[in-house]
């Protein structure tokens, strides 16, 4: 058994200890051992290597397949009592929401995932800060969300003995929060679901032509 934290380094760019977790797993399987990668939450959910190691594996001709795994995402559904099928659910990854244009839908749940680095360019800091953070409540508030309105910074309880940190408080509060690397944020609808009347009648004239 071999772990992967080795790889992980102070100011070590993240993507490069990725690329070593990789070709550690590759070289295992070049070598004809059967391997497992083992990896907290979902495999497949904001975690590059594994995805990444599969597609490689297979593309030298190996099989490989990834096995489903309980994710900080179903667990965030049971602490907080959230169904994401009731007004519907956005992920992002929270950098990712700053570097690039995106369109958010204020009437569903939106979580950002790595938080605590918001803003993070480099992809090899534990944790950015206030600055950073007041840019992505500059994008919220363009985007409609009021600095009152009520999020929740989520971490889920990572052994049997502890809580999960469900903490409510303002956008703006946000800014000087204590935020980790497990840290997940969660922003609750700001408005009402609209009807798409226009839809509705179209399908309503389907229906009436059917019955
Ligand atoms: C690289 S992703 C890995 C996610 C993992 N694959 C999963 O399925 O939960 C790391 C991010 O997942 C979220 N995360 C990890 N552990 C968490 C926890 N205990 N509670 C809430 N969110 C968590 C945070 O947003 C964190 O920045």
């Amino acid at each position: 058994m071999r772990s992967l934290q080795p790889y992980y380094g102070e100011g070590k760019r993240r993507t490069e200890s990725y690329r070593e977790m990789i070709e550690a797993m590759l070289s295992e399987v070049r070598a004809g051992h059967r391997v497992c990668g083992v990896f907290y939450g979902h495999p497949g959910v904001f975690a590059q290597v594994p995805h990444h190691t599969i597609a490689q594996v297979r593309a030298e001709g190996y099989d490989a397949d990834m096995h489903a795994g309980i994710s900080a995402e179903d667990c965030l559904y049971a602490d907080l009592g959230i169904d994401p099928g009731t007004f519907g659910c956005q992920h992002y990854e929270a950098s990712q929401l700053m570097f690039y244009q995106r369109r958010l839908d204020t009437s569903a749940y939106l979580i950002l995932w790595q938080i605590g680095v918001v803003g993070d360019r480099s992809v090899s800091r534990l944790g950015t800060g206030a600055a950073y953070r007041k840019l992505l409540l500059e994008l919220l508030e363009a985007e409609g969300y009021l600095l009152e309105h009520e999020v929740i910074v989520y971490e889920a309880a990572t052994l049997p003995i502890s809580q999960p940190r469900m903490e409510r408080m303002s956008l703006a509060a946000l800014v000087d929060a204590e935020l980790h690397p497990q840290s997940t944020l969660v922003i609750p609808p700001l408005r009402p679901m609209a009807r798409n009347e226009a839809m509705l009648a179209r399908i309503a004239a389907i229906d009436a032509s059917l019955f």
